[in-house]
């Protein structure tokens, strides 16, 4: 029985491969907080507070399902809020890193981690390929929340203009 889960990322941006993940651990947990990583690169899209806000809007429906920003160590997040279960998604070139990590956060504190297979409709969605995309001037529109891919799409022209203009 998994009480309170948390479904730690950078989200920059979050995307349906995240929601999958963060949907399907909200039915095996009683209790779910996205953890929003703060220390990205420099290059990230996002401020961790917009990437809060807009988890938050992406997750509305979810009453078990909060967002909280963290930064420095996921098990010591884990600590401070009474998380028992770290769970995060795989797709098919991860799981050596995610294996890694959480052989790790289990050897600092013993926190589980659970890792949910990809679903295979977005199991070649990235956040920094979309972010590669939208630069490049593709079409993210099917891989965010729609409101996500506006604010992407209207970040990276804002990022390019004033490239521009510099
Ligand atoms: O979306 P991302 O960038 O793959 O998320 C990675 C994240 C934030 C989950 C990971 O880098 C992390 O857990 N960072 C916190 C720092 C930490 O605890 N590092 C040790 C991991 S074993």
């Amino acid at each position: 029985m998994i009480r309170r889960a948390v479904c730690p990322g950078s989200f920059d941006p979050v995307t349906h491969g995240h929601l999958d993940i963060i949907e399907r651990t909200a039915r095996l947990a009683s209790e779910v907080i996205v953890a929003v990583g703060g220390n990205v690169a420099k290059n990230a899209l996002f401020t961790p507070a917009e990437r809060v806000e807009m988890l938050e809007a992406a997750c509305a429906s979810w009453d078990n399902v909060s967002v909280l920003p963290f930064s420095g160590l996921l098990v010591e997040f884990c600590a401070a809020h009474g998380v028992d279960v770290i769970s995060k998604g795989v797709r098919a070139g991860d799981f050596a890193y995610e294996l890694q990590m959480a052989q790790m956060n289990r050897r600092l504190t013993g926190v589980e981690t659970i890792l949910l297979p990809a679903d295979p409709q977005w199991s070649f969605v990235s956040s920094s390929l979309v972010r590669e995309v939208a630069t490049l001037g593709g079409d993210v529109f099917g891989f965010l929340p729609p409101a996500v891919a506006k604010q992407t799409a209207a970040r990276v022209n804002a990022r390019q203009q004033s490239a521009g203009a510099g």
